[in-house]
């Protein structure tokens, strides 16, 4: 059985599933990916950075070719390597994405961070010191993704982990507007502020994390299990579902698209299984209060780029 999802529409008048399958992870996404269009998802979120674009090409063309579905029945979002903010490297890094991907065209494409880092720098301390290019200004990344948009190769263009006074800046001075902004959110860390205003400006909220990343090593070691949470494992009670897809039901409500990340086949079932049921509002309201403006993911490492955008306060 195959799963029907709700969509939105973009500012640009397509069309983008309320929710998609997360994949910042090696080695199990293959099939994870074969799994999740297997149960219904057509958006796949990935991005240079992660490096399992050539794993998520494979899936894509081997469900193609078993009839499963066609290019065009998908939703793929990919992003622009923070590493790859010059003229040169950002043609190459695209040109990389669509190749792996095997794809000749990507639904939308992200400027993933507005930090930048040298060419040769992956970004990771594991691989040795962290170099920024602090004079590559994301407005002239902005100006390639659009240039991008007009060659037809992205059907549409966003933003990643920008706060409110660089999506000001872009909207200032951009030919075409953002159409998603991508950050963490969930329930402790619900960015109602970045939501509204993103909401007043036509740019849709993209959440990542939308269960706070259990298990995974890129959160603060302190970090709430959600999954835990007391009014969230009542609200499963009460609806007749999991906590998780109490969580990601939250989101959806709140008109934000959802990207839970899984390769596990039971639970890429279950957080696709939300569109059944509806919180109540009061429910809402609830969920909303466990809001402790606690952000996750700081990716600290990068702190010292002058666009580091997690200073402000949204
Ligand atoms: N733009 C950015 O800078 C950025 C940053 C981070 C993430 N992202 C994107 O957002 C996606 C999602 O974020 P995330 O991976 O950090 O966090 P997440 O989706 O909140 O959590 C993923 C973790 O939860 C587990 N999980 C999934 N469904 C579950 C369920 N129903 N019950 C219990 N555990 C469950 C997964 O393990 P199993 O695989 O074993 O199920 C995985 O370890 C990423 O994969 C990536 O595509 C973007």
């Amino acid at each position: 059985m195959s799963f029907t999802i709700s969509s939105r529409t973009l500012s640009n008048g397509l069309e983008i599933p309320l929710l998609g399958l997360g994949t910042s992870t090696i080695g199990d996404i293959y099939e994870g990916t074969c799994r999740a269009i297997d149960a219904g998802y057509r958006l796949i979120d990935t991005a240079s950075l992660y490096q399992n674009e050539g794993e998520i090409g494979r899936a894509v063309a081997d469900k193609i070719k078993d009839g499963t579905i066609k290019r065009e029945d998908l939703f793929i979002v990919t992003k622009i390597h923070v590493n790859s903010h010059r003229r040169g490297a950002f043609a190459k890094d695209f040109e990389g994405s669509l190749a792996r991907l095997r794809v000749d065209y990507v639904d939308l494409y992200l400027i993933h961070w507005p930090i930048a880092l040298a060419e040769n720098c992956s970004g990771k301390i594991t691989d040795g010191p962290i170099v920024f290019d602090d004079d590559a200004d994301y407005l002239t990344v902005w100006a390639m993704m659009e240039e991008l948009l007009e060659s037809g190769k992205v059907r549409a263009i966003g933003l990643s982990n920008f706060n409110k006074a660089q999506i000001e800046r872009i909207l200032k001075s951009c030919k075409i507007r953002p159409v998603v902004n991508q950050v963490e959110c969930h329930l402790v860390f619900n960015q109602e502020r970045l939501r509204r205003y993103c909401a007043q400006q036509g740019i849709l909220l993209m959440a990542f994390s939308p269960l706070g990343a259990p298990g995974r090593t890129i959160i603060r070691t302190d970090a709430p299990k959600l999954l835990e949470n007391d009014v969230v494992v009542e609200l499963a009670r009460k609806y007749g579902k999991t906590p998780g897809q109490i969580l990601l039901r939250h989101t959806i409500q709140r008109n934000i698209i959802a990207i839970p990340k899984s390769a596990n086949p039971q639970r890429i079932r279950e957080n696709i299984d939300i569109f059944d049921f509806a919180l109540e509002p009061a429910d809402v309201e609830r969920l909303n209060a466990q809001d402790k403006n606690l952000r996750l993911v700081e990716n600290k490492v990068w702190e010292a780029g002058k666009y580091y955008p997690f200073h402000d306060d949204y």
